[in-house]
């Protein structure tokens, strides 16, 4: 996957989130990281096409993210950093409207791995916040998506959980999946990450390469 940014800035009325940042990448896993308010989730709505910049170009693999978003939308998942689920249903049923929303087949498998069982009756508002979490998760990983765009996705889960996603997303990495991930996890990240994205109050600080790449991701 290459991630081009060009010149890009992304201002909330006098908060420049990201200030004229360039970035050009080829990468499979991209870990984006940098403190409290640096910009890794403004950066990751960018890419994501939640947001579009005031100024500047975002383009993957070669596609611009604001000009063809549709191209962008049907390939890629986005995490987002607070879970997006329907509160007044319950785990299986959020499960079965969102892949249906995805046309994506639902798996059992896919939850198992997680250490997730969406068995009960529970509605979602009432579950804890690390089970929410993994049903968020399991929502992102529905339909095979190419490109993996979580934004701190191990935050609230525990150390089993942590270290079972992790494997996944290990397991995905072989399978050619690409992904783009904000943390705060830089030792478990440092496994899996090909290059670091680091930003400091909406700058780029710099961009590190932690190993080659060889996997390629066509949209
Ligand atoms: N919708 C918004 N309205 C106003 N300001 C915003 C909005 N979204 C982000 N910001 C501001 O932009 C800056 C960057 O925020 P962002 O959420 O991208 O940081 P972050 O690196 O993800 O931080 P954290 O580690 O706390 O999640 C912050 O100063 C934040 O207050
Ligand atoms: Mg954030």
């Amino acid at each position: 996957m290459r991630l081009i940014l060009e010149h890009v800035t992304k201002k909330f009325a006098e908060t420049k989130a990201i200030d004229d940042v360039t970035i050009d990448v080829e990468a499979s896993c991209i870990a984006v990281v940098g403190g409290n308010a640096a910009g890794k989730s403004t950066l990751l709505k960018l890419i994501a096409t939640v947001l579009k910049p005031d100024e500047g170009r975002v383009l993957l693999n070669g596609i611009d993210v604001v000009r063809q978003a549709h191209l962008i939308r049907k390939d890629l998942s986005y995490l987002p950093e607070e879970p997006a689920l329907l509160d007044t249903l319950t785990a299986r049923e959020n499960l079965l409207l969102f892949a249906k929303i995805k046309k994506a087949s639902y798996n059992e498998a896919l939850l198992s791995n997680l250490r997730f069982e969406p068995n009960g009756k529970k509605l979602v508002r009432n579950l804890s916040k690390g089970t929410r979490r993994k049903l968020s998760l399991s929502i992102a990983l529905l339909g095979e998506p190419k490109i993996l765009v979580l934004d701190e996705p191990t935050n609230g889960l525990d150390e089993d959980a942590k270290q079972a996603f992790w494997t996944q997303l290990s397991t995905l990495k072989e399978k050619n999946v690409a992904m783009i991930i904000a943390t705060h996890d830089t030792e478990e990240i440092q496994r899996l990450a090909d290059t670091v994205i680091i930003l400091e109050k909406g700058r780029l600080v710099k961009t590190e390469r932690l190993r080659s790449t060889t996997s390629h991701v066509q949209l």
